[in-house]
């Protein structure tokens, strides 16, 4: 499994080291809008292969990213404190399409991989300018906050968050859904687990990691700048899903044909993920409330785009 990473700044940088560490690709290539800064990056990442697995770690210009099989999309500008990932769009909107022309002219076939924000309308400008189909552009879109979200709801049971199996949906964004009514501890309904355990999920509990969710980014940003730990595993797992031909299920966001009566929106549902990309989506239990949520999300999201 070749993967390429383009932009290598802490987002990029950061998958790559995961990918390193956990394994999955045979090599990592890494490209930049400054050379140097991507081949040192790589230097620096393939120091830590000696204590993973074996894997080359190289960095190039675009022509370097030919044979890839996946090629994650970390270019662009990322928020400052208080901004909303929104407000991004029109900036990396424009870097885009210089990238996507690059990495298609060198690896048409490659499966894209979106980090950049606002990742739901960069998954759909990186599917329109590619062209490719809407399975093989995928966004890491909500992989991360339902990583939070079921770390929260593990930390409040006394489990580990591997037991916990609970999706966030919709935009990666202020407008995202946190599904509860299909959230499950050890194939249990989460509420009943957390009765069992003398740990009742009260309304302020779920306020409390809504707000844990929704607000992360913000809060790391305010404390240290930007993400990437968090981000990086995720996209490292994303590129294990497709390169093992997992068919792991992973709330990832690409453009989908339908979505509580809105059509071709790119948002996260929980998805089937393998070699050809995204091979099925799923539709969780939603309540009332969660299923008008998820609507307005993608409404927002569709309105957005469209204004492009
Ligand atoms: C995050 O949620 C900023 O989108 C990035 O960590």
């Amino acid at each position: 499994m070749k993967v390429g990473i383009v932009g290598a700044g802490m987002v990029g940088s950061a998958a790559g080291y995961a990918l390193a560490l956990r394994g999955g690709a045979s090599e990592i290539v890494l490209v930049d809008r400054s050379l140097a800064f991507a081949r040192a990056q790589a230097e620096d990442i393939s120091h830590a292969v000696p204590f993973a697995h074996p894997c080359r770690v190289l960095a190039g210009e675009y022509g370097a990213l030919e044979g890839a099989d996946m090629v994650i999309l970390a270019a662009g500008v990322a928020q400052k404190a208080g901004e909303s990932r929104l407000s991004l769009l029109s900036r990396n909107a424009d870097v885009f399409a210089q990238v996507i022309a690059g990495v298609r002219n060198a690896a048409p076939d490659a499966i894209l991989l979106v980090a950049s924000n606002p990742v739901d309308i960069m998954t759909d400008v990186a599917q329109r300018i590619s062209g490719l189909p809407a399975a093989r552009v995928i966004g890491s879109g909500t992989i991360l906050d339902s990583a939070r979200f079921r770390s929260l709801i593990a930390g409040h049971l006394g489990i580990a968050p591997q037991s916990v199996h609970a999706y966030v949906l919709g935009e990666h964004g202020d407008s995202e859904v946190l599904a509860w009514a299909s959230a499950r501890a050890a194939s249990q309904p989460v509420e009943r687990f957390a009765a069992q355990v003398g740990a009742a999920i009260t309304q302020d509990v779920r306020d409390r990691i809504d707000d844990g969710v929704r607000r992360a980014a913000y809060r790391i940003i305010e404390g240290k700048g930007a993400t990437w730990y968090g981000i990086g595993a995720g996209l490292a797992r994303i590129v294990q899903a497709v390169g093992g031909d997992q068919r792991s299920v992973l709330s990832v966001s690409i453009v989908t044909p339908e979505v509580e009566g809105v059509s071709d929106v790119a948002l996260s549902l929980p998805r089937v993920v393998g070699r050809e990309g995204v091979i099925a989506t799923l539709r969780p239990e939603l309540s009332g409330t969660e299923s008008d949520a998820l609507r307005r999300s993608a409404e927002m999201l569709k309105d957005t785009a469209s204004r492009l």
